[in-house]
């Protein structure tokens, strides 16, 4: 057996999607665990690229299991329009399937997270608008819709009644805004139901056969563990648990059967939507990692927010996710730069703060500490092996190792599959 998470390290946009796909040419099964259609995973296969927001990253492999986990909440038409994308692509999908626990995003969900970001005017969460949070929330308060409702005709007729009954009194009531018609839902969700039917599955039992028989299993996590609800930086934070605990809970295979976690960590950090980022940065520099980084939202085209790599945050990472390896990722981006710095801990109005406080109001007062180093010119996408690359390249991979504790498995420097160094075989 071998089991490993895959979790983001930082705000999301590690890069997940590519080592993901990279793994994945060794897997047996690659699972979703959490998210929704907020995450946006981008995949570069030989020039042609994949942007995935809900389909696993091991897709592009003819044979592999994907699995859509129950902790992740699912958003049919955009499912559907996803699977015929990749249909049209010639990528083969008969392995999909999706779990008949997980739970449904639906129309009102997308309406009130907008309305709801609305409402909150400057403290506003910077959301993807993707009615992620409205989602889980009526999971929790038990109003939820299951994939397995959608085998049920009349079941699901009753239930979808009942529910845009429930939110039209909140739409029209609170927010002034036109309710939903229930017959209307109802049609479209049995249409999305006859499609959706051959991919729906007990993907806990699967994943346990799977287990059972020693295959190789990858975790693949969306957002990242300062998105995660309980560990994050709350209430700017998703919905879901993105670390690694949630690999359990969020596909139905208990911890005892997960062997590794591997952190993916930016180079640098990066942050789209609202919320403290003590490392972040402004100006030329900022601006140039941008345009290098290439970093825009997969998701929703936001720019990112930027800032150097900060291993307070790092370390905490690697602390609530017990992970034992890091992917670095996107090392090509700071070519160029005359030096780079790395935050080692915070200033709280005159006190050294080595670990991530939980008070926002603290964390917004916090000053990064920096350590300069040395940058370099070559450019590391089209070097062949880690052994050649310039000193002070090298320097930067092992002082982010000697800071977090943790031994480096992956260096990425190019969005390509090729432009992956592995320097050592975990999975
Ligand atoms: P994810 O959400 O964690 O999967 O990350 P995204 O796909 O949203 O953002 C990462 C972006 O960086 C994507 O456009 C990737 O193609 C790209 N990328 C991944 N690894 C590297 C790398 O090592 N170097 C460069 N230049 N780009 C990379
Ligand atoms: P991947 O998987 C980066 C952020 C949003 C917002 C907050 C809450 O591509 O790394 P939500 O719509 O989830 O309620 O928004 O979380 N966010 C992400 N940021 N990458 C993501 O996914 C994200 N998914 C959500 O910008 O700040
Ligand atoms: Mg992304």
């Amino acid at each position: 057996m071998s089991t490993l998470v895959l979790v983001g390290s930082q705000w999301g946009d590690e890069g997940k999607g590519k080592i993901t796909d990279f793994l994945a040419e060794k897997a047996d099964v690659v699972v979703r665990y959490q998210g929704g259609t907020n995450a946006g995973h981008t995949l570069n296969v030989a020039g042609a690229v994949f942007k995935l927001h809900l389909v696993p990253s091991g897709i592009l492999y003819p044979g592999k299991s994907c699995i859509i986990g129950n902790g992740v909440v699912l958003d049919l038409p955009s499912l559907l329009r996803e699977m015929e994308a990749l249909q049209e692509r010639g990528v083969d999908l008969s392995k999909l399937r999706i779990s008949d626990r997980a739970h449904l995003v639906m129309p009102y969900h997308r309406l009130l997270d907008e309305l709801e970001e609305k409402s909150r005017g400057s403290a506003k969460i910077g959301t993807t608008l993707r009615g992620i949070g409205p989602t889980y929330m009526d999971k929790i308060t038990r109003r939820g819709l299951r994939v397995a409702d959608l085998l049920d005709e009349k079941e699901l007729e009753t239930k979808i009644s009942a529910l845009v009954a429930e939110k039209n009194l909140l739409l029209e009531g609170v927010y002034r805004a036109p309710g939903l018609d229930a017959a209307a839902v109802v049609a479209e969700y049995s249409r999305y139901a006859d499609i959706i039917r051959p991919f729906i599955a007990d993907t806990g039992l699967l994943l346990d056969e799977a287990v059972r028989a020693g295959k190789k299993i990858l975790f693949e996590g969306a957002q990242g563990t300062m998105l995660d609800i309980d560990h994050g930086t709350y209430p700017y934070v998703t919905s879901s648990s993105p670390t690694a605990g949630g690999a359990s809970t969020g596909t139905g295979i208990g911890p005892t059967r997960i062997d590794r976690v591997m952190g993916v960590v930016k180079a640098y950090t990066t942050r789209v939507g609202d919320g403290p980022f003590p490392s972040e940065i402004s100006g030329e520099t900022a601006d140039r990692i941008r345009e290098v980084g290439r970093e825009y939202g997969t998701t929703t085209g936001r720019p990112r927010r930027i800032g150097w790599l900060d291993t307070v945050v790092l370390r905490y990472a690697c602390r609530v996710n017990g992970m034992s390896h890091l992917a670095l990722t996107l090392l090509d981006v700071l070519t160029g730069l005359k030096t780079v710095k790395i935050c080692t801990s915070y200033d709280y109005n005159g006190t050294l703060l080595a670990h991530m406080p939980a008070s926002l109001h603290v964390l917004s007062g916090c000053r990064p500490v920096f350590e300069e180093m040395t940058g370099w010119e070559e450019d590391l996408s089209v070097i062949e092996d880690f052994a050649d690359f310039p000193p002070a390249a090298k320097n930067y991979v092992e002082r982010i190792a000697a800071l977090t504790g943790m031994k480096i498995a992956i260096v990425s420097v190019g969005p390509g599959r090729r432009q992956t160094k592995l320097l050592e075989n975990i999975f």
